[in-house]
């Protein structure tokens, strides 16, 4: 058994500093879809630089910040800028803040991320929920790998990773809002580079319905620690091949901050249901 000293330390920082407050929700913001941590009022604001053991998230788009406060009457804390395997970063610091969103007490994930569409029947922009994932980002892809941390099992189970109570408030929460939600399985790769058209072929073919390049990690880490997981992608574009013209990262954010009002809408939405058991 290991107990990861650099996670002990970040989680002592953060202890000390939330003092009496106690978060039961983590939201995970991926690329572009800052808008929620902008929107607390009234809430901390700690950098990445100020925790011990984080680096500083080094995407456009991702700020590096956690915001804690009080959304919709649930303590909440915000992950605004996330870590990527394809930054060089190792699965176990990618996967860092859940554990210590875990050992704060954490009991619900919310991850959301910027996704390429494989379904042509699923037009971007649009949300989309992920009702299971493909793990296709290799062996760095797994934070569980190496010894085992304390608290986590050696083989999770994975059945109802993307926990389907959760997914049913969430689909009744978007249809009184009217907000278009789809519902598909996300496909991780450790990128950076985008896709090619035959890959995209190949992905439709294993039964994935999006393509990114996060996420994965922190869910493995999630389950692993027992947390239940929400799982939301914004769907800024077509994979490619699918579509004529090339893919941008400019494009994505573009696309993702037009999909974030309604990203934020639903989990405002979904907050005040987590608990409430099956809807
Ligand atoms: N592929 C992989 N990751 C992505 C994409 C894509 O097309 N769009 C946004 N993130």
């Amino acid at each position: 058994m290991s107990s990861a000293p650099t996670l002990d330390l970040a989680a002592d920082f953060l202890r000390a500093r939330l003092g009496e407050f106690h978060p039961k929700v983590a939201v995970v913001l991926g690329s572009g879809l800052g808008r929620l941590a902008d929107s607390v009022s009234g809430g901390t604001r700690i950098p990445y630089s100020e925790i011990p053991g984080f680096p500083s998230s080094t995407v456009v788009g991702h700020s590096g910040e956690l915001v804690t406060g009080v959304v919709e009457e649930v303590p909440v804390v915000l992950q605004s800028g996330r870590f990527h395997l394809y930054e060089g970063h190792d699965g176990e610091t990618v996967a860092l803040p859940v554990r210590v969103f875990a050992e704060l007490g954490v009991e619900y994930l919310i991850v959301t991320n910027a996704a390429g569409c494989l379904r042509p029947a699923m037009q971007p922009p649009t949300l989309m929920l992920i009702a299971d994932h493909i793990n296709m980002m290799g062996g760095r892809g797994s934070p569980l790998t190496g010894p085992v941390v304390d608290g986590e099992p050696r083989f999770p189970d994975l059945h109802d990773l993307y926990d389907a109570d959760l997914r049913s408030a969430t689909r009744k929460v978007a249809l009184e809002l009217g907000i278009r939600l789809e519902e598909g399985v996300y496909l991780s790769l450790l990128g950076p580079c985008y896709e090619t058209p035959a890959e995209v072929r190949m992905l439709q073919k294993f039964g994935a319905d999006a393509v990114g390049m996060s996420t994965v990690p922190e869910v493995l880490v999630a389950r692993a620690r027992g947390l239940k997981v929400l799982g939301i992608s914004s769907i800024t574009n077509m994979g490619a091949g699918l579509f004529q013209g090339v893919l941008n990262h400019e494009e994505v954010l573009e696309a993702g901050k037009e999909l974030a009002v309604d990203l934020e809408r639903l989990v405002r939405g979904v907050l005040p249901k987590l608990g409430e058991g099956r809807k």
